[in-house]
């Protein structure tokens, strides 16, 4: 069995390498209809690891014109030490471009960092889709709980069907890059190309385009806000860390640490002091990642109103198709709002047509329609290592039309 090695720095500094699970993972599943699986990068260098998106293909040409570039911040390009560790070039804690990887505190106003009504929990899940994701997609899908999913675009490539029953199960999906690199220290045609070639590949699965996105390892200055802003992407940050991805690592997370951790955030002391909500880091990576959030859903929703960070923040369209999303309501239900309207925010048209249709949202139910598909009858959630579960899809009929029922989220 081959195991992929991910090498991810966390926000301090420190370098932990963690297994994913792509080890049974076809590259792109041939019985997966792809329209133009070749218009891809390809997922591995010739030493196994995550390939960098591509800057030299027409595609990434034309996406360099979505931006003026004439008014992008000069940050340096960051560099990483010989432990893939980000060296930071400035002395005496100057943060000149506002990098949250040097502070962990540094944010600008359109990043997103926490929910901002008390009790109200982001609950977020990133490095998807995997194959030990289905069992927490099958989870929540159990308890009719949303989330906030980052997709990084190499692993939608590698589990298209967990991706599709993500997004018809409703989950918020967004951009976590192409190959999970540390931006800053990306030139900017690259961080074009990494975030694009998953706006694309996101959009061919599932149909819509995210208008949010979260950098790898949190690793965010004013340049990357610049270009990610150009090319109509919100940051979406976190202000509370489970460090569920460093199980296993020395000195890594333990399972009764996680655990203490959500005893504080759900306590009494902790409610009464907040003055907003929250948005955490968790992880689909693992089984370990899975099992602790499933673990810990039930104990947050006794306290907080768990939703996605879309709905958390009044987004109705985290897409920029005609999809409205529910959103937390000054009485603390969640539901369209009455005066949603269909009009994005951002300052890019679509790339492409639209293909999903607003769903029509009743007093007390919103429905969801995402793109009618026909590639398969059924498809199965997960590798060929974790087939448990059959999704069935007729053939020629709306899929993925979901009822966001009032404080189901
Ligand atoms: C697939 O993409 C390639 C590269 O962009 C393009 O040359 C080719 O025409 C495309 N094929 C189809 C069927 O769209
Ligand atoms: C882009 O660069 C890669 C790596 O150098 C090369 O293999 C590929 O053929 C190039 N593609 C184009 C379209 O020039
Ligand atoms: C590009 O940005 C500069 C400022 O950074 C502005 O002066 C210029 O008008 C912009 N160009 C376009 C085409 O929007
Ligand atoms: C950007 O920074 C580089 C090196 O720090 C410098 O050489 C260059 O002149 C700067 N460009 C602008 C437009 O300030
Ligand atoms: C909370 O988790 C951190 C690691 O993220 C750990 O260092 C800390 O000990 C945990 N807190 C408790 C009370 O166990
Ligand atoms: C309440 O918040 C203040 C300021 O953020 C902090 O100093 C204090 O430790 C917090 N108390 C509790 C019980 O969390
Ligand atoms: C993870 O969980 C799945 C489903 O329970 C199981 O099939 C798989 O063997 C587990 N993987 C590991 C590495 O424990
Ligand atoms: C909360 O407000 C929404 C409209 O904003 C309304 O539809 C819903 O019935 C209200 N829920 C409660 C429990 O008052
Ligand atoms: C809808 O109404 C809410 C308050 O009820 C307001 O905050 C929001 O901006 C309105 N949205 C639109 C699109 O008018
Ligand atoms: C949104 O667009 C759909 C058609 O795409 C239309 O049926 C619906 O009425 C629109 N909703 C609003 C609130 O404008
Ligand atoms: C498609 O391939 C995946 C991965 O190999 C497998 O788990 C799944 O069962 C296949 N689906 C169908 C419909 O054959
Ligand atoms: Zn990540």
């Amino acid at each position: 069995m081959l195991s992929k090695l991910l090498s991810i720095t966390a926000v301090i500094g420190l370098t932990v390498t963690a297994t994913i699970a792509q080890d049974t993972a076809p590259y792109f599943p041939n019985n997966w209809t792809w329209k133009n699986a070749s218009i891809y990068p390809p997922l591995f260098d010739s030493t196994g690891a995550w390939a960098k998106a591509p800057t030299n293909t027409s595609l990434v040409q034309e996406w360099m014109k979505l931006v003026n570039w004439t008014g992008v911040p000069n940050a340096t390009i960051n560099k990483l030490d010989a432990n893939g560790n980000l060296i930071d070039p400035y002395a005496n804690a100057a943060n000149p471009y506002c990098d949250w990887s040097f502070d962990g505190v540094c944010t600008r106003p359109a990043d997103v960092v926490n929910c901002p009504q008390k009790g109200v929990w982001g609950l977020t899940f990133d490095d998807g889709p995997t194959a030990a994701g289905a069992a927490l997609y099958d989870y929540l899908a159990s308890i009719k709980q949303k989330a906030s999913l980052f997709y990084i675009g190499l692993m939608v490539a590698q589990y298209p069907q967990n991706a599709k029953r993500a997004c018809d199960d409703g989950h918020h999906i967004s951009i976590h890059t192409w190959s999970h690199q540390v931006l800053t220290t990306l030139t900017n045609i690259e961080i074009v190309a990494e975030l694009k070639y998953t706006e694309m590949i996101i959009k061919e699965v599932c149909g819509v385009t995210p208008r949010y996105f979260r950098p790898p390892t949190g690793d965010i200055d004013d340049r990357v806000r610049y270009i990610a802003a150009q090319l109509g992407y919100t940051p979406i940050m976190w202000d509370l860390d489970t460090n569920d991805w460093t199980n296993g690592e020395p000195g890594g997370v333990t399972a009764a640490q996680e655990d203490a951790n959500f005893t504080i955030w759900t306590s009494a002391a902790q409610l009464a002091n907040d003055t907003h909500g929250h948005i955490t880091l968790q992880h689909e990576l693992t089984n370990f990642t899975v099992n602790e959030a499933i673990k810990n859903i039930p104990i947050l929703k006794k306290v907080y109103n768990v939703m996605p960070v879309a709905s958390c923040i009044g987004e109705t369209h985290p897409y920029l198709e005609n999809i409205v999303y529910p959103v937390i309501q000054p009485n603390g239900s969640v539901a369209v709002p009455a005066n949603a309207t269909n009009s994005t925010t951002s300052s890019i048209p679509p790339v492409a047509p639209t293909t999903a249709n607003v769903g029509s949202a009743s007093a007390a139910v919103a429905a969801e329609s995402i793109v009618p598909t026909a590639s398969s009858a059924a498809y199965s959630v997960g590798s060929s290592a974790d087939r448990s579960v059959v999704v069935s899809a007729a053939l020629g009929v709306v899929v993925g039309v979901i009822a966001l029922l009032a404080n189901t989220l």
